[in-house]
């Protein structure tokens, strides 16, 4: 990634933004931000998507590799956009990054008659499983979860009742990382199995898993930053409340 990436403010205008670092523009689309900016500030945007500018700034800034030092507080909104940002991302992963990879492995696959360029394929069926049952998990569980808490919150009085025992914390520690992976898998890539026909192919790919180990590592830290700890608090709130 550049390393001249800009820190973002409120005030910074949306072109700038794009124009320090393109690959933001799919940041801007899992928010459902169109590219109509007119010279627009940040915050006049996410004001016109009914969008918390401080969850956007953060997530913007980390994308760019700045790291957050305060912990943002919770509210309805917050959380809503951070899960709405975060299910837009699983179904990009899903049916957009992990195919295109699986293309290329197969076009590799099929120009590459080394021995060994199997295991890639098995390595990435095997990957990739694990990762669907982590994002279905947290679809199905951990959202619909936070989604329960928070409406609680705002409507203290409508006894909704969470009959399912789970608490954040037993995101918090189970929590796993599923980017390192990837690793393994351009190590395999890079290491183990020469190349025969397949160079194009192969920069593709390797290109392809770095921009999405930077895309999951950006999105486990907004799941562990952010949405655990407006979760925690607002779980907090509600014990007292009740
Ligand atoms: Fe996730
Ligand atoms: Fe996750």
């Amino acid at each position: 990634m550049k390393n001249n990436l800009i820190f973002i403010s409120p005030k910074t205008k949306v072109t700038d933004i794009i124009l320090n670092n393109p690959n933001m523009l799919i940041i801007f689309e899992h928010f459902g931000i169109c590219y109509e900016f007119n010279n627009k500030l940040l915050e006049e945007v996410c004001s016109k998507y009914n969008l918390e500018t401080d969850i956007v700034v953060t997530v913007m800034n980390l994308f760019n590799g700045h790291n957050i030092k305060e912990r943002l507080k919770y509210s309805y909104k917050s959380v809503e956009t951070t899960i709405n940002f975060l299910k837009s991302n699983h179904s990009y992963y899903s049916s957009e990054k992990y195919p295109k990879l699986k293309e290329l492995i197969n076009k590799m696959v099929e120009v590459n008659d080394h021995p060994k360029i199997i295991m890639v394929n098995k390595f990435f069926d095997l990957y990739y499983a694990e990762v669907v049952e982590h994002f279905e998990y947290e679809n199905n569980t951990v959202f619909p979860y936070a989604i329960g808490l928070i409406t609680k919150l705002n409507n203290i009085t409508a006894n909704i009742k969470d009959e399912t025992g789970f608490s954040i914390a037993e995101f918090k520690d189970n929590h796993e990382d599923i980017e390192e992976k990837l690793m393994d898998l351009t190590n395999l890539l890079l290491k183990y199995l020469p190349v025969k026909n397949d160079l194009k192919i192969r920069r593709e790919l390797l290109l392809g898993i770095y921009e999405l180990e930077h895309n999951l590592s950006v999105h486990q830290l907004i799941e562990d930053n952010i949405l655990v700890p407006m979760l925690e608090e607002a779980e907090k709130r509600l014990k007292n409340e009740q």
